[in-house]
């Protein structure tokens, strides 16, 4: 896989990093595949802009190959369907006049764009993944199969018009020209619209040991610092900043044009003080407990399982070095993932009715973001998550 180093900062040029966490040589992680020790590895290593402070990745795969075949399916929790119910409601409600147009960039299965009650709102998805936004189509959710940046805001505003609403949940993250996409947004927002998105919080990573959560998909781990800086680029503000509770720790904020800008000092004093050392240390923990745990189990003749083949498990899995001899295979609910392999560390991918009625004396939940719903489906065994390792 192509991949390039990175030379400078994506928000403000600079070119002063500093390291802050190397996860060695590591396969993309949402590579699901037959054959999972052919897929080559790229570095993954954390570092930390200087200037405007945007944590990021050192080397970009060829984005392309990464997202034209997605696999992950909103649809697929119950609970995140009815997080961005909440959120298009919310958003509708407070920005999306009478006929209004809504866009979501990163629209997935087209869940958030479809749970929009309101008949008289317009509504348009926006995402690279051919094979899921077939399925958003098929739920009648008009979805325009590209990457969004300014040439596509231009398409967009020649065959419906500006937009009173956009919406962008966990992807500024994902995208190398991330000015792009915000100067597209900048494009197609009506004056008074609003852009609203999500991106996990970086505070949050750190504070938690998420370091799962750093694959070469994200490219951007965002703080209210660069993202304000971002924003202003494009004559953009933040408005609103309001944490929720998934993906390990997010932020839902609203940029406008001419909103009042929040107080944002609290926000950049917390992420001016985190602990990267802390964060380093505590995740060479997780890699040397969770797999001594792993070791002890096997000793004894325990059988464990994985549940849910989410792309951060793929990274606990290679960055912990935890094979099929530790973990033998993974249940996940994604039909498209079931049947194949963790990239990097093989273990099958199997339905989770493989484990009805299947004696275990373990189960590592590695969607953790998920737990709460994966510990209702499965009474009565007994579970651990990663972070519990540190
Ligand atoms: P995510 O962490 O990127 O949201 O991915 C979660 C993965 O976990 C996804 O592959 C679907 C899977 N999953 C299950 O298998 N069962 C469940 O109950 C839930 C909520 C998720
Ligand atoms: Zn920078």
């Amino acid at each position: 896989m192509k991949y390039t180093e990175v030379e400078s900062c994506r928000v403000c040029g600079g070119n002063d990093f500093s390291d802050r966490l190397d996860l060695g040589e590591q396969p993309p992680a949402n590579a699901f595949s037959m054959t999972p020790f052919e897929i080559p590895k790229l570095p993954l290593r954390l570092m930390q802009c200087g200037d405007c402070g945007l944590v990021q990745i050192g080397h970009v795969a060829d984005c392309s190959e990464l997202f034209s075949r997605y696999s992950f399916l909103t649809s697929s929790s119950s609970r995140m369907a009815a997080h961005f119910a909440s959120l298009m409601q919310q958003a509708t409600s407070r920005h999306v006049p009478y006929g209004g147009l809504v866009v979501e960039i990163g629209s997935n299965d087209g869940t958030a764009l479809a749970s929009i009650t309101r008949r008289d709102v317009r509504k348009l998805g926006v995402d690279p993944a051919q094979n899921i936004a077939a399925v958003a189509r098929e739920r009648g959710i008009e979805t325009r199969v590209e990457f969004f940046c300014e040439e596509s805001a231009g398409a967009i505003i020649r065959e419906h018009g500006q937009a009173s609403l956009i919406v962008a949940c966990n992807v500024l993250g994902h995208i190398h020209e991330v000015s792009s996409v915000i100067a597209g947004v900048d494009l197609l927002l009506t004056p008074g619209g609003a852009f609203v998105f999500e991106v996990p919080y970086v505070c949050e990573m750190v504070t938690n040991t998420e370091f799962d959560t750093i694959y070469h998909e994200h490219l951007s781990y965002f703080g209210i610092g660069p993202l304000a800086r971002l924003l202003e680029k494009h004559g953009l503000r933040l408005s609103k900043i309001e944490p929720q509770d998934v993906h390990g720790g997010t932020i839902r904020c609203t940029a406008t044009r001419n909103g009042n800008a929040c107080d944002l000092s609290t926000w950049i004093q917390r992420e001016r003080e985190m602990d990267w050392s802390g964060f380093a240390s505590r995740s060479n923990g997780i890699r040397h407990n969770l797999h001594e745990w792993l070791v002890d189990l096997a000793d004894e003749g325990m059988t464990v399982c994985g549940y849910g083949a989410p792309a951060k498990g793929t990274v606990m899995l290679n960055y912990c070095g935890i094979g099929e001899d530790l973990l033998p295979f993974v249940v996940d609910s994604t039909p498209l993932k079931q049947s194949s392999r963790v990239p990097g560390t093989g273990q099958l991918i199997l339905s989770p009715d493989a484990i009805t009625g299947m004696p275990l004396d373990a189960i590592l939940i590695l969607a953790w973001n998920h737990a709460g719903e994966i510990a209702a489906k499965e009474p009565g065994r007994s579970f651990a998550t990663p972070q519990q390792f540190e």
